[in-house]
């Protein structure tokens, strides 16, 4: 089985590690692997291919950034070429990002099989770009891998066939569980972030990118002003996606001197400083899941979330993105911390095991 696993942009890299590696376990699947190029910076991009034990992607479509017609286009035209060099029997697609739409939809016009992971997730909110991308990738996807229950009866309520919906758990979770334990053998000292974690008490993490948040002036300073009052009370460390740190000097935005501003972080890195925080602030979807596996406390800095799990075993609190809900989130978080949460089904790090005996099956 000849089969194309696409990744574009930084969260799918984590979804296609465990992916990759299990199919290893199948002598007669060939997979491999299509980078569209949507992230192309080192820290974005090939940093993590290396934390994650993933090899040199096989191809390479270098679409980079631009507008979303831009970028789609651009990834379409390019993946079209492989598919029809290639001829795959089988697409496999990540996540929700534009490189998940773009490849789908060329991969069902060529009539080959698509397999969506982490389908059928809904936001219900079509001002966010992915929840464009989840809804045409879904229209056009043949086999559909969920994470959770709401996932099922949004795909089933769109019309599609039970037997194409399996619920299988996390593979963001499959990767989560293999880089904690590799973590727990590294070098941790040579994390440049080693020494500042060592002198920090307790500490809150904070990740910030979706355009929604840092796009509009208004809504990234009342942000601004819940994390400058957070850190009051504790340090904030703040990776800075691309994106913000664009937006942070067009609109001269500044935090307090307890807000360590850091560079983006690998994977591992990034998951040294999370997993000992006492609390994670965000409005990024994986680190809503990653958080909900390892019971740490989640303030979701978003008026929605497609996630609706993190939120009903208790570990996430959805604040919305103005400056009081946000506190009030904060407080609440803290408080619910201390009855603990439970982890979703089937988030047990097999994900990945049982997506290939579904795929082996149907395409085999
Ligand atoms: C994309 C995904 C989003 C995901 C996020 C994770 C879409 C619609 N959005 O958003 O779902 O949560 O990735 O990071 O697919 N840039 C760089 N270097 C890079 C890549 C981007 O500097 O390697 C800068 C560019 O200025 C670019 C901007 O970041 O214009 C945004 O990049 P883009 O891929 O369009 O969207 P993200 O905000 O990263």
């Amino acid at each position: 089985m000849n089969v194309l696993l696409v990744a574009g942009a930084r969260p799918n890299f984590m979804k296609i590690a465990p992916l990759y590696r299990e199919s290893r376990r199948y002598p007669d699947v060939r997979c491999r692997i299509v980078h569209t190029g949507q992230h192309y910076d080192y820290v974005m991009s090939q940093a993590f291919f290396e934390d994650l034990e993933l090899p040199a992607p096989d191809f390479f479509l270098e679409a980079g950034s631009g507008s979303h017609a831009h970028q789609t286009a651009k990834i379409m035209v390019a993946f079209e070429e492989v598919c029809e060099r290639e001829h795959p029997d089988l697409v496999v697609v990540v996540g929700d990002v534009n490189s998940t739409l773009a490849c789908g939809i060329v991969a069902k016009k060529l009539w080959i099989l698509l397999a969506h992971v982490e389908a059928g997730l809904r936001s219900f909110d079509r001002r966010m770009p992915e929840e464009i991308n989840r809804l045409v990738t879904d229209a056009v996807s043949d086999l559909f891998f969920v994470t959770e229950e709401r996932a099922v009866e949004n795909l089933v309520r769109e019309g599609k066939l039970e037997e194409q919906v399996h619920q299988v758990g996390n593979v963001m979770i499959d990767n989560l569980h293999h880089q904690l334990e590799r973590l727990n053998r590294d070098d941790q000292t040579r994390f440049p972030s080693f020494e500042l974690k060592k002198r920090l008490g307790d500490y809150a993490f904070l990740t910030l990118h979706r355009p929604s948040n840092v796009d509009s002036r208004e809504v990234f300073q009342g942000i601004v002003k819940a994390v400058d009052r957070i850190s009051e009370e504790m340090d904030i460390l703040f990776p800075v996606h691309p994106r913000t740190r664009e937006t942070m000097s067009r609109f001269d935005v500044r935090f307090s001197d307890r807000v360590h501003l850091l560079p983006p972080l690998g994977f591992r890195e990034s998951l040294f400083l999370w997993k000992d925080a006492r609390v994670v602030l965000t409005d990024s979807g994986g680190l809503q899941e990653e958080t909900t596996a390892l019971s740490i406390p989640c303030v979701t800095i978003r008026e929605n979330t497609e996630r609706p799990i993190t939120v009903e075993v208790g570990s996430n609190v959805l604040a919305g993105t103005e400056t009081g809900k946000i506190l009030d989130a904060y407080g609440q978080s803290l408080k619910r911390a201390e009855s603990g949460s439970a982890v979703p089904p089937l988030w047990d790090g097999r994900a990945a095991e049982r997506i290939w005996r579904v795929l082996v099956g149907a395409g085999g």
